[in-house]
């Protein structure tokens, strides 16, 4: 029985944060996604509104669930039981994931999982995501309906606060 953790910011959840939570869910026996706050980012979504939203759009597999943690990764993964993180990978990020997962293992000997972003979603990111919509693009290609609606109405507010 192997339990791993999708761990990340996922503010908001896109496509390829998806594609990457199904394949990890074909992978291992039960997948905790984790919510994280990378405090160096200026988050648009709180951590309980991106696990709402999560929840939502993983009901489909049933081995998948969704909290958020705070704290180390590391830690929250031996909370839980979890000997594996499976995380996507993007060709740019090569060295931070690495750099990460060489980390963790060396704190608790967990070990990563890196799965090649899907082709389609190679170029997407929350932070891309999150520009083209403040500036008025069309995000539908990148995140579920729901989410993206969300995301769209949030910073409608941001940009016109009242
Ligand atoms: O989606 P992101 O922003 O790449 O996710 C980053 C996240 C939340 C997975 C990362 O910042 C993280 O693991 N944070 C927990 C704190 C921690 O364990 N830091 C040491 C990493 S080696």
């Amino acid at each position: 029985m192997v339990r791993a953790v999708c761990p990340g910011s996922f503010d908001p959840v896109t496509y390829g944060h998806l594609d990457v939570i199904e394949r990890s869910a074909a992978l291992f026996d039960t997948v905790i996604v984790a919510v994280g706050s990378n405090i160096a980012k200026n988050a648009l979504f709180t951590p309980a509104e991106r696990v709402e939203m999560l929840t939502e759009v993983c009901a489909a597999w049933s081995t998948v669930t969704v909290t958020q943690f705070s704290g180390l990764l590391v830690d929250f993964c031996r909370t839980e039981g979890a000997e594996v993180i499976s995380k996507g990978l993007r060709s740019g990020d090569v060295e931070f994931e690495v750099a990460m997962a060489q980390m963790n293992r060396q704190l608790t000997g967990v070990d990563t999982v890196l799965l090649p972003t899907g082709v389609q979603w190679s170029f997407v990111s929350s932070s891309l995501v999150r520009e083209v919509a403040g500036l008025g693009g069309d995000i539908d290609a990148f995140l579920p309906p729901p989410v993206a609606e969300l995301t769209r109405r949030r910073i409608q507010e941001r940009l016109s606060p009242s």
